[in-house]
Formats: structure tokens, sequence, C-alpha cells
């Protein structure tokens, strides 16, 4: 299939913490397919993020921001979110909680996966009190970020039966796979 990276695509700036398979995944759909968004950067506040592999992979600019609260972080990302020309931010499995002012300066623009279906399950550790608390699905929500945490406009969810030979481990690898078909497009949503 043909690349289509051409300059109509929204400039996207995905930020990880961990493996990155939402953004290998997205980079993938922004090439490949008939989206509408390319990914130019990656920002992770962790060295360690084992995504940071796709930045070599893709021939993608990466960054690492020692993430804090504090405006001068805001400030040093913004910078960077402006010279590049980012219009939009999807945060793909990032582990830090974005400031207030961070997201009010990039107001409506910053989306998030989530691993269930919220409003349920907001936070940490969502397959394992999904099968603690013996629910029949689970699932995952792309969302508008605001300055509640997984709290804002859901764009899209999709819900994965939890069978009862099902542990979190297994609930994770099922989610996971949903959460690459919904993300892109979910993108594809918004931005079209
Ligand atoms: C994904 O399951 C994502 O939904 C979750 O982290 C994982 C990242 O996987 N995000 C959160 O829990 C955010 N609160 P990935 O690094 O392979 O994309």
């Amino acid at each position: 299939m043909k690349k289509s990276t051409g300059p109509e695509k929204t400039k996207t700036a995905v930020f990880i913490s961990g493996k990155g398979s939402n953004l290998k995944n997205l980079i993938r759909c922004s090439r490949i397919k008939n989206y509408p968004f390319s990914v130019n950067l990656i920002i992770s506040n962790t060295i360690k993020a084992k995504g940071l592999k796709y930045s070599n992979i893709f021939n993608i600019e990466k960054k690492i921001i020692k993430y804090d609260k504090k405006i001068k972080t805001d400030n040093k990302i913004l910078k960077v979110l402006k010279q590049r020309k980012i219009k939009l931010i999807c945060l793909a499995g990032f582990m830090k909680i974005l400031s207030k002012n961070f997201i009010k300066k990039f107001n409506g623009k910053i989306l998030n996966i989530h691993p269930s279906l919220l409003p349920k399950y907001k936070g940490l550790n969502t397959h394992f009190r999904a099968i603690n608390n013996k629910e029949k699905f689970a699932g995952c929500s792309v969302h508008y970020v605001n300055s509640k945490l997984d709290s804002g406009k859901i764009i899209l969810q999709r819900r994965v039966k939890i069978s009862s030979k099902d542990n979190h481990k297994s609930l994770e690898k099922k989610v996971l796979k949903v959460e690459h078909s919904i993300y892109p497009d979910a993108i594809k949503k918004i931005l079209n």
C-alpha cells in the first residue's frame, strides 16, 4: 500500500512511559492507512520506556522530558510542541498526570487511552479490579483529557468479554488488542 504522509495530516505528538504498543500502532496507521494524522514527535518522561525504540525504527524525533508538575516543565514541553507545530497530543500509556496549566494551554487537543470502560475503573490496575469485582465485561476508552483523572468526554469505547479463565494478564492482552483498533479510529473521528 502507498505511504501517505501528505502535509494535510495533523501533526501529532505521542506521550509514552512504557512499552509503546499503542505508539507503534498509531505510527503504522498514520503511515499506511488513510488516517488524517502523522506522528511527528515521541515524548517520554523516562529513558527506560521501551517504546522509545520506535523513534529509531520509524525515524521519528524523540524527547525525554523528566516530567514534574512545575511550570518550567510545562513551558519546556509547550515550546517543543510549538516549534514542531504539533496540533494534537495522544497519551499512550503515559503514566504521569499533566498539570492543569498544560491541559488549559492545549485544551481540547489532548487524548488518552484508558484500559477500562470509563467511568468505571479510573486509575491503575483496571483489569485486576474488574476481575475481582466479577465483571462480565472489560474494555477500553479513548477520551479527551481534562483536569480530572480519566474523566474527560469519551470519544470511543469498546468492550471485551471476560471469560472465567481470564486473569489480569490475559485480559490485558485482549484489551490491548482492542485498544489498537479504537485509538486510531477515535483520532479519525475527531479530526474528520
Ligand atoms: C495501555 O493498556 C494503556 O491503555 C494504559 O497503559 C497501557 C500502555 O501500553 N494506559 C493507562 O493505564 C493510562 N492510565 P503500551 O505502552 O503498550 O501502549
